[in-house]
């Protein structure tokens, strides 16, 4: 046990010095003092780990002091000790927060023990209370970017489903925040305090992904040494994020859809029948449908999980989003890089806008990213975007199977019609569409020259 600090409130003199005596040596530090006046100031003056009090003579007066040093320091821990008469004030103490009582007479390693139970049980809560701090912080609607009224749409929705303990089926490409939405259900719903767990079902193999679920009994296979806890269980009052559900094997198939529809399985070579409590949220980029139809995905499973339907679109049907998103990953990671780098060309903003995002949010995380290392100046230029994927001409073309959409043309193709309107709109003067790009005049001579740009008026004015 690591040294702690105690208030310790006994009126029994040899008692007193005997627990004083026993923790101080083992290195804590042990305010001792006989009465409740005493006790109370020294709670408003210091932060002690426990109290440790004798509930006395007047046992009420302990158990209002129980009382005052939970309100004024919630993590303090509170042990009684008590006599038979006066165990029925320690177990009302105990409603009002203590965290244990002992019986007199008693051994001080009793009493050390349960302190140090107690010590180790308060570090876990505290380390699981400041996750839980951190991760509601993530997943804050706040955070969630953008205010396209595709996004808008599914916020809406987030919001009205969270509270509910619907099963959710979120569908969407590569990237475009389904499992950021996942958790934001989770942190917005009842179950918020207890366990969020993801587990990823392409990520294992038909055993060995039905006994991360399920867990499985010691000997169960080859490997399984020894018993194991499933997500599942590790999940009990909270929910399950199954993400990538299309890679389900048939027999895990069923095994979820049991859970579904009974709330109960056996661990894998288990017999016994657990039952458990457990919101599924699921997520997928493939198309459940077509699974359906060519009898990869089972039907009943599909309408078992699908009983509210998130579509996120992909972020070339929410244009609006983009330069939002653009910018607060420039301020994350700006700062994370500590890189003064305050914005972006024009040049890079059409750019930005105008590309297809195949990879969606995490692929513009992963340029603006990328931009910002590479960037030498104060703002992100086109070419440090080193965008290598396709490129859109006009507004929201429909996406083909690959997601890339269809009027895509190559980067060199989306350079040239960029240096094209750049010239355009600075009235063909090569320095002001060379500033509006963000790039050196000699480059914008250099580029001219590789497409063959030529300009009527150029050519009057020689
Ligand atoms: N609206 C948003 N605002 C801020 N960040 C976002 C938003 N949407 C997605 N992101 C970020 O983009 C990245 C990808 O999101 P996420 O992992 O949730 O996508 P996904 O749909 O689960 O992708 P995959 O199918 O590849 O697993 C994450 O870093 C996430 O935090
Ligand atoms: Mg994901």
């Amino acid at each position: 046990m690591a040294a702690v600090k105690l208030l310790l409130l006994q009126e029994d003199i040899t008692l007193g010095k005997e627990i004083k005596e026993f923790f101080s040596e083992q290195g804590n530090t042990v305010a001792w003092v006989s009465d409740h006046a005493a006790a109370q100031k020294w709670l408003d003056q210091e932060v002690f780990d426990a109290l440790i009090l004798d509930m006395g003579p007047d046992p009420q007066a302990s158990i209002l002091l129980v009382d005052y040093a939970k309100k004024v320091n919630s993590f303090g821990l509170g042990i009684c000790l008590a006599e038979p008469s006066t165990v029925e004030a320690a177990l009302k103490a105990m409603n009002l927060g203590a965290d244990a009582y002992i019986k007199k007479p008693f051994q001080m390693e009793e009493l050390r023990i349960t302190l140090d139970r107690l010590l180790e049980y308060r570090s876990v809560v505290g380390a699981n209370f400041y996750l839980r701090r951190t991760q509601d912080i993530i997943y804050r609607f706040d955070d969630v970017i953008g205010d396209s009224p595709a996004l808008k749409k599914v916020l809406d929705m987030v919001r009205k489903v969270a509270v509910s303990n619907a099963t959710v089926l979120i569908e969407g490409e590569t990237g475009t925040g389904k499992e950021l939405i996942a958790g934001a259900l989770h942190y917005n719903s009842q179950r918020r305090e207890k366990p969020f767990i993801k587990v990823n079902c392409a990520a294992l193999q038909d055993t060995l992904l039905e006994s991360e679920l399920f867990g499985h009994e010691r000997g169960a296979f080859t490997s399984a040494d020894k018993q194991r806890v499933g997500r599942f269980e590790q999940a009990n009052f909270g929910t399950i994020f199954l993400d990538e559900i299309a890679d389900m094997s048939a027999s895990t198939q069923a095994k979820v859809l049991r859970v579904l529809q009974e709330q109960e399985f056996e661990r894998v070579g288990g017999t016994k029948t657990i039952k458990v409590d457990v919101r599924v949220i699921s997520a997928t980029n493939k198309d459940l449908q077509g699974e359906i139809l060519s009898k990869r995905f089972r039907d009943d499973l599909y309408y078992r999980l699908n009983v509210v339907q998130l579509y996120i679109p992909p972020l070339r049907e929410r244009q609006e989003d983009i330069l939002p998103l653009a910018r607060y990953f420039l301020r994350r990671f700006g700062g994370e890089l500590s890189k003064k780098v305050t914005g972006f060309t024009d040049g890079a903003e059409y750019l930005l806008t105008r590309y297809g995002w195949p990879g969606n949010i995490r692929e513009l995380r992963n340029a603006v990213e990328r931009a910002i290392l590479l960037s030498e100046t104060d703002s992100v230029r086109a070419e440090d975007l080193s965008l290598s994927g396709q490129v859109r001409t006009e507004s929201v073309p429909r996406a083909d199977a690959d997601g890339v959409s269809d009027d895509g043309l190559k980067l060199l193709d989306m350079e040239k019609k960029l240096v094209l309107e750049a010239l355009d709109r600075n009235n063909w003067v090569q320095k002001e569409a060379a500033r509006y790009l963000g790039i050196s005049r000699r480059v914008m001579h250099y580029k001219i020259q590789k497409f063959g740009i030529r300009n009527p008026n150029w050519v009057k004015n020689k």
